[in-house]
């Protein structure tokens, strides 16, 4: 009885734990910045830093983000959203470390296979 109700259960659990990391996991610390704490806040909930370090995003792509996180449940206030988008796509623009630009021996990407 019990067999036949819990794998379905557990598997469902994995699957949601492995598309969001455990926030627990410390991921890269953020670069510093007026936003950063708030970033931190609010978007550390569900998954770590990396998640947000590892990208390297337009500003059009990183209000893309914002808005499929917010469909996920992220509280990002209307106020900061701006502010948001600036942080990010100063720190992480879609031309900083793109891989197109990466000099030749420092291409060692710690990325997550998710995309
Ligand atoms: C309510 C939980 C939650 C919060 C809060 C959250 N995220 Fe996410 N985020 C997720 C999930 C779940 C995924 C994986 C989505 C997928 O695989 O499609 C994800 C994935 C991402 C990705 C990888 C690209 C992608 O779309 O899969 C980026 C970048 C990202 N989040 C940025 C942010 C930023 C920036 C914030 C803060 C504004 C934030 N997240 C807040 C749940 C959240």
């Amino acid at each position: 009885m019990f067999k036949r109700v819990f794998p379905p259960i557990f598997l469902f659990t994995s699957i949601v734990l492995a598309s969001a990391q455990a926030p627990s996991v410390p991921g890269k610390p953020l670069p510093p910045g007026p936003m950063r704490a708030k970033i931190k806040a609010a978007c550390t909930q569900c998954h770590n830093t990396s998640r947000i370090t590892e990208r390297h995003l337009t500003r059009q792509q990183w209000s893309g983000e914002l808005e499929k996180m917010g469909g996920l449940g992220a509280v990002i206030p209307d106020a900061d959203r701006t502010a948001f988008l600036d942080y990010l796509t100063a720190n992480f623009g879609a031309q900083k470390g793109a891989v197109k630009d990466a000099p030749k021996a420092t291409a060692k990407k710690s990325g997550s296979p998710a995309d």
